[in-house]
């Protein structure tokens, strides 16, 4: 592929280039954003694994080794899958609107229905491709490379790709809330009355990513399967909590009875934020700063929907520009909060 480190040069380009770039990101906010939305992706602009395969051999092979692949197999047949089903009087998991939401990812073909293809896919987390998979790696036209692009065209390339639904892990927010759409299970009917579990309770963006997910191979140039350099783990385990806190704050609002998810999902917030808390005290960053003001005026009860949204949305701008600002040597105070490796999932 290319020699470049691409996302390394990101943050240090932000914190330089300042306002401009982060309402770049912010405007991205606003195309991507999934916000009161399902985490599912658009099945018309799916182009599936198939589609990112050829030039991201590597990645794929990795994922095909993990549970968001595996399942898409045996999650049906599993007796607890058809428990939860049967609670929620749905007949086939492989078609039904909900499951498919957050185990599956479909295609829709002109014509015909939405059609599960294969579980938790790159698209699930970077985005339905169709729009942007062509943007992406275009460096200028067919005779230019990597190292010949002018650093114009690279932004240009990455507002494009984000603006037409690219979620890129150079907005570690991004990527962090990819994932919590679907691990805190907003979903009331589900876990009340289905009986499905209230969220990955022990999620958090680094151990949860850095195992048996990691394919990092575009930094190393497709030597390895690089592991994450410290600098950026500090960023993602902020950024991860950032979303956790949006995310589960959001989850928060949807709740209307006082039972197991209304329950779960605000302890799940409280709990986060008591780790923002944490982080705080000892980077004292003025957006983190934001978003624990924020939710320090919510209220974490049942139908309180209004409140808890407006809170959400602002935790969820300043998860965008802490992502977009942080830059080396903010974070090392927090050396010791991150999770040891041995315990990467
Ligand atoms: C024709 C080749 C090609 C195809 C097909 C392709 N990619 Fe890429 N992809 C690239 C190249 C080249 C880069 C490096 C771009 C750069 O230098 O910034 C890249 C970069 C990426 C990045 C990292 C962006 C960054 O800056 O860190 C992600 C994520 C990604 N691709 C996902 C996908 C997914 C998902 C698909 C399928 C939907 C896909 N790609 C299909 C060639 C391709
Ligand atoms: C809002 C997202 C979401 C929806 C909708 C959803 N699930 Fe899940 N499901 C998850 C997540 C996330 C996990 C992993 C939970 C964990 O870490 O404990 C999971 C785990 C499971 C498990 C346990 C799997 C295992 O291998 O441990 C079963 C069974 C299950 N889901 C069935 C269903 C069924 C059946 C439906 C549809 C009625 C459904 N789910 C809908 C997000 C969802
Ligand atoms: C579209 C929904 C969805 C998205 C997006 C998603 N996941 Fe998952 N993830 C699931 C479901 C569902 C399971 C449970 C799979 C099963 O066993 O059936 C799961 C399982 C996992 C597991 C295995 C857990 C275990 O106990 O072995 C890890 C690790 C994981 N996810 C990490 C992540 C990370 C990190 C991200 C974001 C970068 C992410 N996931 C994004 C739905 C999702
Ligand atoms: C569970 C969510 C998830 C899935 C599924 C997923 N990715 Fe990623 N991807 C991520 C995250 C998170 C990162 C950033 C990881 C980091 O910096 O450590 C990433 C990074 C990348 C990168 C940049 C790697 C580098 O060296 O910087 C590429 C390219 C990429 N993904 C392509 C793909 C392709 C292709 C697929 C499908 C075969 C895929 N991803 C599936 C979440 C996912």
């Amino acid at each position: 592929m290319h020699k470049d480190k691409p996302t390394l040069g990101w943050t240090t380009t932000c914190k330089v280039s300042g306002a401009l770039i982060c309402f770049f990101w912010m405007a991205i906010l606003e195309c991507t954003s999934t916000r009161g939305q399902s985490p599912q992706c658009d099945p018309k602009k799916v182009v599936t694994s198939a589609g990112c395969i050829q030039c991201h051999t590597q990645a794929d092979a990795v994922w095909k080794r993990t549970p968001h692949f595996i399942s898409f197999n045996t999650l049906h047949r599993q007796p607890e899958a058809k428990v939860i089903a049967k609670k929620m009087g749905i007949i086939s998991i492989k078609r039904s609107d909900v499951c498919v939401g957050c185990h599956y990812t479909q295609i829709e073909k002109t014509g015909s229905k939405p059609k599960a293809i294969s579980g938790v896919s790159c698209e699930s987390c970077h985005g339905a491709g169709r729009d942007w998979v062509n943007i992406h790696h275009d460096y200028g036209g067919p005779s230019v490379t990597k190292s010949l692009e002018t650093p114009t065209h690279a932004e240009l390339r990455l507002e494009k790709s984000s603006q037409n639904g690219m979620r890129n892990p150079k907005n570690l927010f991004l990527m962090a809330k990819s994932c919590l759409t679907c691990h805190t299970v907003p979903n009331e009917k589900l876990v009340n009355i289905g009986g499905h579990s209230a969220g990955s309770l022990d999620f958090d963006f680094v151990t949860w990513s850095q195992g048996t997910i990691r394919h990092n191979f575009l930094r190393s140039n497709g030597q390895r399967n690089a592991t994450t350099d410290d600098q950026r783990l500090r960023i993602m385990w902020v950024a991860g909590l950032l979303a956790d806190l949006e995310l589960s704050t959001r989850a928060t609002a949807a709740a209307t009875q006082k039972q197991n998810y209304g329950i779960t999902v605000a302890k799940r917030a409280a709990r986060v934020s008591l780790k923002l808390y944490e982080v705080q005290q000892k980077i004292e960053n003025p957006h983190l700063e934001k978003a624990l003001i924020a939710f320090s005026d919510a209220e974490l009860k049942i139908n309180n929907k209004e409140q808890l949204e407006k809170i959400a949305d602002q935790i969820e701008d300043a998860g965008m520009k802490f992502a977009a600002n942080a830059g080396a040597g903010d974070l090392i105070a927090i050396a010791d909060q991150l999770p040891a490796e041995s315990s990467y999932k």
